[in-house]
Order: C-alpha cells, then structure tokens, then sequence
C-alpha cells in the first residue's frame, strides 16, 4: 500500500500524511560519549530530526527516540556495541514539532581523543520491506 504524500521536496523532505517523513540525505551521522550524550550530529540528521544543533548537542540520545520503539531494541544496541562493538538494526525516531522517520543504524564503539568510549551512528534509508519487518517484529516486543 503506498501512502500519500503531502508536501514533496523541501529541502530533500517528504512528508507523507501519516507522519512519516522521507529523506533524500544518503546518511544521517550522529555521536554520542559513554553515557549516549550527544556531542555531534551532522547537519543532515539535524535537518530530518527538525532541531538544532544546540537542542540536541548535550542531550540524551534517548531525545529522539519514539514511542513505538521497543525497549529491547535499544538494550540489545548497548548489549551489542559494549561487548562487540558494533549493532546494526532498524529505528524509528520521532521528529520534532510532530511525525516520524526511519533509519537503518549502525552504531560503532570508538575512542575519544582521552581514549575514553565513545559511539558514532551511521544512518540510512532502510527499504519498505525492511521497514515493514522492523514494525511487525517490534509490535510484538515490549
Ligand atoms: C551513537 C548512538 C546513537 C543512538 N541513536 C539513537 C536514535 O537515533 N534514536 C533512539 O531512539 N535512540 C538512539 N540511541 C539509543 C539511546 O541512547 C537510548 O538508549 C534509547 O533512545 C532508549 O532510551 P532509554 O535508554 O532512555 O530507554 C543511540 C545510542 C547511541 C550510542
């Protein structure tokens, strides 16, 4: 079923009637320090995200996150990029000001410049299929 869109290309946005809104960006870059408090996030994420850099650097990253999301989506992302240093797996983030967007996230274990953890995510587009296994999958988590 293919939704209906509302506005088109705005700054490389889509936003369809639901809510969701579609990027054109090829990757939305994000940084956060041991404890997932922002210290970066490049301009294309802040654009899909609909804030400044000021609102979300020194935020938790947990600022984004929508409520359709499972919790055990994120303690397996910590799981993973704690013990193994990387996760990869689908997000819905919610946008602020109102609607929604998904991304396909991998998130790497790094080192600041004090050799303290830090984690990079590295988002982009999953495909509708994708996006469609993610949402069934996570109506049955918790
Ligand atoms: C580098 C990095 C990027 C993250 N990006 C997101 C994100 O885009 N959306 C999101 O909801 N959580 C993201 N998280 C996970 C959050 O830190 C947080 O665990 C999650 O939003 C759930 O909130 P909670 O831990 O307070 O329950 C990211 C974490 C890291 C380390």
């Amino acid at each position: 079923m293919s939704k209906k869109s509302i506005d088109t290309n705005i700054d490389g946005l889509t936003f369809l009637e639901d809510g969701e809104v579609l990027y054109s960006d090829l990757y939305l870059l994000s940084e956060t320090d041991e404890k997932g408090i922002v210290q970066y996030a490049s301009d294309s994420f802040l654009k899909v995200a609909n804030m400044k850099a000021e609102e979300l650097l020194g935020q938790p990253h947990n600022i984004v996150r929508h409520p359709d999301m499972p919790r055990a989506a994120f303690k397996s992302l910590w799981d993973d990029v704690q013990s193994k240093g990387f996760w990869t797996g689908i997000v819905k983030n919610a946008r602020k000001g109102g609607g929604y967007y998904w991304v396909y996230a991998t998130v790497l274990r790094s080192l600041d410049k004090n050799g303290k953890a830090k984690y990079v995510s590295i988002r982009v587009k999953p495909s509708r299929e994708e996006i469609k296994k993610a949402e069934e999958l996570y109506a049955t988590l918790d």
